[in-house]
Formats: structure tokens, C-alpha cells, sequence
């Protein structure tokens, strides 16, 4: 099973992905939290993705269609993966097609961008794992503290209301083009499946949606 989940920043990806690899038993490839790992490394890479994830824009291309080769070449992807966070421009898209990599499913997670905006406010994340809670919707058990560690919770730099406002820009931008590039490839090829859900759902509703929709 290879999975993209589509969607605004803060639609609710990195939830459902949670949910879905394990439901799947494949390992989710989070973008941009391999990418907050090579900051946080101080790496090469993790230098020049800095300011552009500060400033609410894109990394390179190239810089990222990398990173989710190399990544995807690792043992435990032989059964398949879930790609959240990419791709995210038509160029990485189409690295996806020209490696011929196979897609079963492409998943939109659907919200409006006023919820958005309410949402990113209220979340709270475990930077070392990607996962991630919010203070009304999805609380952790213990009040800033992740459920499976313990360890603080903390809000991301790039949830400020200002870069938040930035990032749904450069989504309308450059990846709403993807809807469809994606819808097009579905329509062509019957083994491709794509999926809209309703983002601003109860977060559990989302999962069954999604689940009862891929079959
Ligand atoms: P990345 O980390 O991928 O951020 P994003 O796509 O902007 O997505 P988010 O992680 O912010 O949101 P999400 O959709 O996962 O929502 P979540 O589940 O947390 O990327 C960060 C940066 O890295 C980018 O800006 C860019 O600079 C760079 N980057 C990454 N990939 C790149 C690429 N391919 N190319 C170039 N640059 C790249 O949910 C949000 C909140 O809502 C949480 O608090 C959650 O609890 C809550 N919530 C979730 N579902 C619901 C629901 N149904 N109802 C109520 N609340 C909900």
C-alpha cells in the first residue's frame, strides 16, 4: 500500500497518518519532520531547510525529492509507505511518476482555511516523534506532556498566526495544483484511488471515513 495524504498545513495529515500506518502496518514519511530531525541534527541540509520552514515557504525541490529517495529505499519500505507532506509541488510529483513508483491512494484531508488558522493556535507537538495533540481537540492525557514519552509538548515556531497565514499561501499556490494533477491520474487509471475526506470532522470520523473509503 503506497498512500499520499494531500491537505493544507494543519488539515489534519500528521493525525491520520498516525492512524493509518498502523492500521496498514507501513511506515509514514513525514517530510517535514525528517526535515525538523535535520535541524535539529545541525545538519548540512538542516541549515538551508531552516529558513525556509521559519519563513512558512517550500525547501527546495531538489533538496527533497532526496530525501524521500533515499528514504524510501530503507528495508522497511519494501511493503509500502504513507508520504505526508509529499509531494507538495507538481515538479515533486512528477519525481514521484518518472521513478515509476505506483500509488494506490491519494488522500485529501479537506478544510477551510479559518479553521485552520484556529486549529495551529491549539496544537501542541512532540518534536522527536511528530506527534502531535491539541489543547481542545485532541488533548494528551497529561498536560503538555507527550503520551507515549512523557516528554514536554511544545508549540512550533511555525505556527505563529503571521507564517501560518504564509504557509496556506504557498499551499493555494503551489500544492492545491496537485488536487487536480491527482484527480486526472485517477480518472486514467483505475488502480489509483482518490480519496476526499471532511477535514473539519470529529478526528475519529475522519479515520472511519477515510478507512471505510479505501476498502
Ligand atoms: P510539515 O511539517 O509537513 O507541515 P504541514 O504540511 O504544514 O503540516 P502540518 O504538520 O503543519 O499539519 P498536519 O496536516 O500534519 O496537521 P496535524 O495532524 O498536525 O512541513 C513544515 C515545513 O517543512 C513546510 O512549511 C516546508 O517549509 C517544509 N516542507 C515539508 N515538506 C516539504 C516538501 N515536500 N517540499 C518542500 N518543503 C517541505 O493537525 C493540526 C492540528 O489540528 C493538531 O493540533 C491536531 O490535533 C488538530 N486536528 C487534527 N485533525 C483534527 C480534526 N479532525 N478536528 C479538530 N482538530 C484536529
Amino acid at each position: 500500500m503506497r498512500i499520499i495524504l494531500l491537505g493544507a498545513p494543519g488539515a489534519g495529515k500528521g493525525t491520520q497518518a498516525g492512524f493509518l500506518t498502523k492500521k496498514y502496518n507501513i511506515p509514514q514519511i513525514s517530510t517535514g519532520d525528517m526535515l525538523r530531525a535535520a535541524i535539529k541534527a545541525g545538519t548540512q541540509m538542516g541549515k538551508m531547510a531552516k529558513a525556509a520552514m521559519d519563513a512558512g515557504q517550500l525547501v527546495t525541490d531538489d533538496i527533497i525529492i532526496g530525501l524521500v529517495k533515499d528514504r524510501i529505499a530503507e528495508s522497511d519500505c519494501k511493503n509500502g509507505y504513507l508520504l505526508d507532506g509529499f509531494p507538495r509541488t507538481i515538479a515533486q510529483a512528477d519525481a514521484v511518476t518518472d521513478a515509476g513508483i505506483v500509488i494506490d491512494a491519494v488522500i485529501e484531508i479537506d478544510v477551510d482555511d479559518s479553521e485552520i488558522v484556529k486549529r495551529m493556535s491549539g496544537r501542541r507537538a512532540h518534536l522527536a516523534s511528530g506527534r502531535t495533540y491539541h489543547l481542545v481537540y485532541n488533548p494528551p492525557k497529561v498536560e503538555g506532556k507527550d503520551d507515549i514519552t512523557g516528554e514536554d509538548l511544545v508549540q512550533r515556531d511555525d505556527d505563529k498566526e503571521e507564517v501560518v497565514l504564509d504557509r496556506l499561501k504557498v499551499y493555494h499556490e503551489q500544492t492545491e495544483p496537485l488536487i487536480g494533477y491527482y484527480k486526472e491520474q485517477a480518472s486514467k487509471d483505475e488502480s489509483l484511488k482518490y480519496i476526499t475526506v471532511d477535514g473539519t470532522a470529529d478526528i475519529k470520523d475522519v479515520e472511519a471515513s477515510i478507512v471505510s473509503q479505501l476498502g
